[in-house]
C-alpha cells in the first residue's frame, strides 16, 4: 500500500527519498513521484509503474532542493498513471497521501464551485486544493494544514511542502501510520518522515510515532506535535532496532525465497521466546489479559494469510484449550455488529499490525468491553499500541507481499497460546504440557527438513505452471492450510485456485475434476489421514491427477496413481506449522517459473491501510 517518505536535509534529498521508498517498495505500489523545492519553488518527478522508471525521471532532470516529499502509490482512486501519481500539487503546496480521504467528492464539488480545476482523477489532490485555499484565505501553511485536517473524514497519513518555505515539512496521521526521525552524527538535524521505520532504517534510528489525529511542524529548529484538538503534545522519543535488519535479499533471488528459508530461524526465536526450552514448559512473555479459566469465548478476526492463522489455531484453542472460538474475516467482522458479552477475549492477528480492517474490528471489540490481544510482527504499529496484550512475532521485517514466515511464526506463537490457556483451564496437565513442548521444539528442525525437499517442489511446480486451475485439498488443520496454498498460488502466479475441506468434495468441487485439474493434498499423519485418503479414492476414480503432500511413502497406500512430497516424520499435533513450507514452495517456484515476480505480485498491497 502506499508509502510516504519526506526529508528536511541539510542536501540534495531526491537521492535519499528514492532510497527510502526503495525501502518501502515491499509494501505494493504502482506508480511513484518525487517534490523538492528548488529555489524555492516546487519541482516534481512522476513515473507510472516501478521506481526505476522514477529513477529515471530523475536522472533525465535531477532534482537538487534539500527539501523534499516522495511517494509510492497503491492505486485506490483513479488509474495508476503518471499523472494521478503524488505528489499532488495546488498553488503553494505540495502532497503526499497514504490512504482514502471518503469525503473527496464533497470536498472537490465545493472546491470546483469556488473555481478550482483538477488535474487528477484521485481522492488525494482535494487536500492540495484545500490546503491552499486555507492559505489564499490568509493563513500560514502550518494553520492551514491544521484548518483543514478536521474537514477531511477517512483513514489516512499525509505529508507537505509548500513554495517559498525552505524550512516547513508538515506530516498528519488519522488512521494510517507515520513516523518522525530525528537525524543525528553527520545528519544531526535533519528531520524525516516515513510510513514506517524501515524507510527511514538508513537515516536514523531515532524516532517519535505521530498518534490518531496527531499533526507534527517540522523545521529546522524541530520537531512540534499537536494532537487532534490542535493543542500542542510530546511523542515520546523511541530508537528502533529496524536499522539492525539489512534489506536486502542475501543470496536468494528473491526476498520471499529468503524468507522461506528464514522460517527455522525465527520459528525458534518466537517459541523461545514463549517457552522455557529447559524446563520443557510454556512460559509466555506478557500476562494474559484475562482469568483463562473463566473465559466464556475467544472472538479472533484477521485478514488475508494472518486469517488462515486463525483457522489453525482454532483447532488448537478448541483441542487444547478446550475454549470455544469465534473466528471472521476482519472486514466482515467489523460490520457484522456481532454481540460480545462483557468479559470476552478479541484476539486480532496481523503481520503488520496496520491493516485498516483488522484495526477496525480491534476498535469494534474495545467498544463492546472486551479484552484486546494482538499477535503482531510490528511491535511499533497502531494495533500493538491499542491492545491490552501485544503478543509480538519474531519473524523480523517481512518485504515479500506473499506473507511466509510471518505466518510460521503467528501459527508458532498462537500454539503457544492454545497451550498457555489450556493450563490455566486444567484441561493440559504437566504430562500433556511436557509432551507438546517437545513437540513444538523439534518444530524449527522439521522445517529445516522439510527445506530439504526444495529440489523436488521445484519440479513439481515445472508442471504446475502449466495448470489453469488447481485444487488444494486438507482435513483438520490441513484445511486452513489448504486455503493458505490455494491463496499464496493465486497471489503470485495468476493460476486460479481453490481451497477445499477434503470431506466437501463431494459436495461441489468435485465436478471439476478430470485429468487435467492438478488435485495438491495436504494429509500428514494425523487422526484424519485415513479419511483423507479415502477422498482421494473420488478424485482417482475420475483419473484426477494427485498430488499428495505427506510423510515419505504415504503415496503407496493410495492405492491409486500419486506423485509425492515427501514430509519428515513428526507428532501430528503442530505438523500445520511445518506442513506451510512445501505449500509456499510450491506457489514460489511455480510463480518463479511462469516469470512473476513473487516479491511484488501485481495489484497486491504488503500493508492494507484501506479498508
Ligand atoms: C495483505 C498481504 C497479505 C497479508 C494480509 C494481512 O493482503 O498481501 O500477505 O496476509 O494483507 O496483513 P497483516 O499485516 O494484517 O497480516
Amino acid at each position: 500500500m502506499c508509502g510516504i517518505v519526506g526529508i528536511l536535509g541539510s542536501e540534495p534529498v531526491a537521492g535519499n527519498i528514492l532510497e527510502a521508498l526503495k525501502r518501502l517498495e515491499y509494501r505494493g505500489y504502482d506508480s511513484a513521484g518525487i517534490a523538492t523545492l528548488e529555489n524555492g519553488r516546487i519541482a516534481r518527478r512522476r513515473a507510472a509503474g516501478k521506481l526505476k522508471n522514477l529513477e529515471a525521471a530523475l536522472d533525465a532532470e535531477p532534482l537538487f532542493g534539500h527539501l523534499g516529499i516522495g511517494h509510492t502509490r497503491w492505486a485506490t482512486h483513479g488509474r495508476p498513471t503518471a499523472d494521478n501519481a503524488h505528489p499532488h500539487l495546488n498553488g503553494q503546496v505540495a502532497v503526499v497521501h497514504n490512504g482514502i480521504i471518503e469525503n473527496f467528492r464533497a470536498l472537490r464539488d465545493e472546491l470546483e464551485a469556488k473555481g478550482h480545476k483538477f488535474t487528477s482523477e484521485t481522492d488525494t489532490e482535494v487536500v492540495a486544493h484545500l490546503v491552499d485555499d486555507a492559505i489564499k484565505s490568509g493563513l500560514s501553511p502550518s494553520d492551514a494544514v491544521a484548518a483543514s485536517l478536521p474537514r477531511l473524514k477517512g483513514a489516512f497519513a499525509l505529508a507537505f511542502i509548500f513554495e517559498g518555505e525552505e524550512d516547513l515539512l508538515i506530516g498528519a496521521r488519522q488512521g494510517a501510520p507515520l513516523v518522525v526521525g530525528f537525524g543525528a552524527g553527520e545528519r544531526a538535524g535533519e528531520l524525516y518522515l516515513g510510513s514506517d521505520a524501515l524507510a527511514l532504517a538508513p537515516l536514523t534510528d531515532e524516532l517519535a510515532y505521530l498518534e490518531e489525529g496527531d499533526h507534527v511542524v517540522l523545521t529546522r529548529q524541530g520537531a512540534k506535535f499537536y494532537d487532534e484538538s490542535n493543542q500542542p503534545v510530546a511523542r515520546k522519543r523511541i530508537r528502533t532496532a529496524a536499522s539492525a535488519f539489512l534489506i536486502d535479499k542475501g543470496n536468494y533471488r528473491h526476498f520471499m525465497a529468503k524468507e522461506i528459508h528464514e522460517q527455522p530461524e525465527v520459528v525458534a526465536r518466537t517459541l523461545a521466546h514463549c517457552l522455557d526450552l529447559a524446563a520443557g514448559t510454556v512460559a509466555l512473555p506478557f500476562e494474559l489479559p484475562v482469568d483463562a479459566a473463566s473465559l466464556p469465548r475467544l472472538t479472533i478476526a484477521a485478514c488475508g494469510t494472518a486469517f488462515m492463522a486463525g483457522l489453525v489455531s482454532r483447532y488448537w484453542f478448541e483441542r487444547i484449550a478446550k475454549l470455544p472460538v469465534e473466528i471472521e474475516v476482519a472486514s466482515e467482522f467489523r460490520y457484522r455488529e456481532a454481540p460480545m458479552e462483557k468479559g470476552g477475549l478479541m484476539l486480532l492477528i496481523s503481520q503488520s499490525g496496520e491493516t485498516a480492517d483488522t484495526l477496525a474490528s480491534l476498535r469494534y471489540a474495545k467498544k463492546c468491553g472486551q479484552k484486546v490481544l494482538s499477535v503482531v510482527n510490528v511491535a511499533t504499529s497502531t494495533m500493538a499500541r491499542e491492545s491490552d496484550v501485544a503478543a509480538l512475532t519474531l519473524a523480523g521485517p517481512e518485504i515479500g507481499v506473499a506473507s511466509t514466515k510471518a505466518f510460521t511464526c503467528q501459527l508458532a506463537l498462537l500454539a503457544c497460546l492454545a497451550l498457555a490457556f489450556g493450563k490455566a483451564r486444567g484441561t493440559v496437565d504437566a504430562k500433556e504440557e511436557a509432551r507438546l513442548v517437545a513437540a513444538l521444539m523439534a518444530v524449527p528442525g522439521l522445517i529445516a527438513e522439510a527445506l530439504k525437499r526444495e529440489a523436488a517442489v521445484e519440479t513439481l511446480s515445472r508442471d504446475l505452471a502449466k495448470a489453469r486451475d488447481v485444487l488444494y485439498l486438507g482435513r483438520g488443520t490441513s484445511y486452513p492450510l489448504a486455503l493458505e496454498g490455494a491463496l499464496k498460488l493465486k497471489e503470485i502466479s495468476y493460476i486460479h485456485a481453490e481451497g477445499y475441506a477434503a470431506g466437501e468434495l463431494k459436495h461441489g468441487p468435485i465436478a471439476l475434476v478430470d485429468s487435467d485439474l492438478p488435485v495438491i493434498v495436504i494429509a500428514p499423519r494425523d487422526k484424519v489421514f485415513e479419511k483423507t485418503l479415502s477422498n482421494l479414492q473420488e478424485v482417482a476414480a475420475r483419473n484426477g491427477r494427485i498430488i499428495l503432500i505427506s510423510e515419505t511413502g504415504a503415496v503407496d497406500h493410495l492405492g491409486a496413481e500419486g506423485e509425492e512430497i515427501g514430509m519428515p516424520e513428526m507428532a501430528p499435533d503442530f505438523s500445520a506449522i511445518v506442513y506451510a513450507v512445501p505449500v509456499q514452495l510450491i506457489a514460489y517456484h511455480t510463480a518463479v517459473f511462469m516469470g512473476k515476480d513473487a516479491d511484488q505480485p501485481r495489484n497486491l498491497a504488503k500493508s492494507v491501510t484501506v479498508e
